[in-house]
């Protein structure tokens, strides 16, 4: 069990293109076992991996329906639109509303190295598109209206 400090806005690593994963490694094991840890004891929905400081396409989901570990992960398909309020780990005090596509498809390795397709709605297919920005450099407020603090 590893938990890692959540690097919070501000910092430029959540504003960087993160890297390509070019082979499953053992690093990249340790990474996504580093991060499901982290998203637990925090009590996210999704964590992606330049938010523990590494700029890596690398992306962990659990809206409680089980745990989904993705490398590089990629929209294929997305339709449909859906506002909602979302927050973000590395923005711990502040939500927002954001529209989002409302069913998608995402592509993208899993951690024996085989592609994966995965169809997600709803929240959870909020949660990839979030994360998914994450690694593009985007937080969610970029995209949200009525940005506003919750403490
Ligand atoms: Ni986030």
């Amino acid at each position: 069990m590893a938990v890692y400090r959540i690097i919070e806005d501000g910092d430029e690593v959540l504003r960087e293109k993160a890297k390509e994963v070019k082979a499953v490694t053992p690093n990249i094991i340790k990474l996504l076992n580093n991060m499901r840890d982290t998203m637990y004891a925090n009590k996210g929905v999704g964590l992606a991996a330049p938010q523990i400081g590494v700029s890596k396409r690398v992306i962990v989901v659990d809206v409680g329906e089980g745990l989904t570990e993705l490398i590089n992960p990629r929209i294929i398909e997305a339709s449909g639109q859906l506002k909602d309020t979302e927050g973000c780990l590395s923005l711990p005090d502040m939500v927002g509303d954001v529209i989002r596509s409302a069913e998608i498809r995402v592509k993208g390795l899993n951690r024996d190295g085989a592609e994966i397709e995965i169809k997600a709605g709803g929240y959870e297919a909020r949660a990839f598109q979030h994360e998914i920005d994450h690694l593009e450099g985007i937080l969610f407020i970029d995209k949200a209206e009525n940005i506003r603090k919750v403490k």
